[in-house]
């Protein structure tokens, strides 16, 4: 049921429609990117505008929460009239306004949640509020229209890394996850150690290709441990045991070596994790997804060991890897479909876990 009896009878008048002419204005506001979209039929991004706070956060070498929060609220607007413009689309072509609720930060999604909430009841339209690593899975369903679930998908981002089993649009169990720090999180703490710039993910990416992956040897965490699990921070406790020695002995360590090395662990943990997940459970396709999808080392091992077992393998275009409001437009889409709508109680939820419903 959709929160008023004028939305409700949107949704019925929409749901009628072939789906392929849905068309969802969504919005993504959880971490450092103020974005909005326009999705049709779930899988045409008929405009996607996303502004990165990047360069005013990288001042603190992280993201400021209240910096954020307040950057979002000047940004949203013009950032949905730009999709609209982009489209060539009026707010009367909208069927439904999708938005993240979270995971993220709580003040950043509050302002696309409030946002969101204001147009739709201004609009009569459904309302859809998305969790933000559905909308990760969902990068590859826009940059791969033949994909459909099942399939096995690792989802490594700055907040987050798991492997999840993809069994149908909505539908996902949690194979393994990270016992501490996310994939990305490792990459931006040691960047920040290493005295790159923010995010240091792209920045470690970028040194790491005049280093020596052999240089040092870090552990690869849990590798020999059942189950599909993570760690980071034992990694991220070497580098830094590393860089004190050599700095306490008067050594110089070459910073592309450290990043090389570290870059190589990261993407072995994880490959080796998420391919053991593969022959397990006879995985005939694997996406992968979030910020850190875009590394290319990641992408290169992947692709051999794909090879290697016979598996179809998918990574979203680079545009779709990091935060945008169209993954929201397609996963708000598949929400439409089993009228998963929301109602005006729709909140931020900074922990809301992988298929986790938001509580309303
Ligand atoms: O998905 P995302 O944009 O935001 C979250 O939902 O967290 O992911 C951002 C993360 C950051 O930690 C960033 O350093 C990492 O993705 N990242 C990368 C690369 N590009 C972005 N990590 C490794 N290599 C890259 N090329
Ligand atoms: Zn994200």
């Amino acid at each position: 049921m959709a929160y008023t009896e004028a939305s409700q009878r949107k949704l019925e008048e929409t749901l009628k429609k072939d789906p392929k002419d849905i068309t969802i204005l969504a919005l993504e506001s959880s971490c450092d990117e103020t974005a909005a979209a326009i999705v049709r039929g779930g899988r045409d991004v008929i405009s996607n505008c996303v502004y990165s706070q990047i360069e005013m956060h990288s001042e603190y070498g992280g993201v400021v929460p209240e910096l954020a929060s307040r950057q979002h609220i000047l940004t949203m607007g013009p950032m949905v009239e730009a999709a609209l413009k982009e489209a060539g689309l009026a707010f009367k072509d909208i069927d439904a306004i999708a938005v993240t609720c979270g995971p993220g930060l709580v003040g950043s999604l509050l302002i696309g949640v409030q946002y969101a909430k204001g147009l739709a009841l201004a609009l009569s339209l459904p309302l859809l509020g998305v969790n933000h690593i559905e909308g990760h899975i969902c990068s590859n369903l826009i940059s791969h229209k033949e994909l459909e679930p099942p399939f096995l998908c690792l989802i490594v981002s700055g907040g987050h890394s798991h492997i999840a089993m993809v069994e149908d649009y909505g539908v996902m169990t949690i194979l393994g996850k990270t016992r501490d720090d996310a994939a990305g999180e490792a990459f931006d703490k040691i960047g920040r150690l290493l005295g790159l710039g923010y995010p240091g993910g792209p920045h470690l990416e970028k040194h790491a290709t005049d280093g020596d992956p052999s240089a040092f040897a870090f552990p690869r965490g849990m590798k020999k441990s059942e189950g599909y699990d993570m760690t980071f921070s034992g990694l991220k406790t070497a580098v830094i045991n590393t860089l004190h020695k050599a700095r306490q002995a008067g050594e110089t360590i070459k910073t592309e070596d450290v990043a090389a090395s570290f870059q190589a662990a990261v993407v072995e943990t994880l490959l080796e994790k998420t391919f053991a997940a593969v022959n397990d459970l006879k995985a005939a396709k694997l996406a992968v997804c979030g910020g850190v999808s875009a590394n290319s080392l990641l992408r290169g091992q992947a692709n051999i060991h794909a090879k290697e077992c016979g598996i179809s393998l998918y990574f979203p275009e680079m545009k779709y890897c990091g935060d945008n409001a169209a993954m929201i437009g397609c996963a708000g889409h598949y929400m439409l479909l089993r009228r998963a709508t929301s109602s005006l109680n729709l909140n931020a939820y900074p922990s809301l876990k992988l298929g986790q419903k938001a509580d309303e």
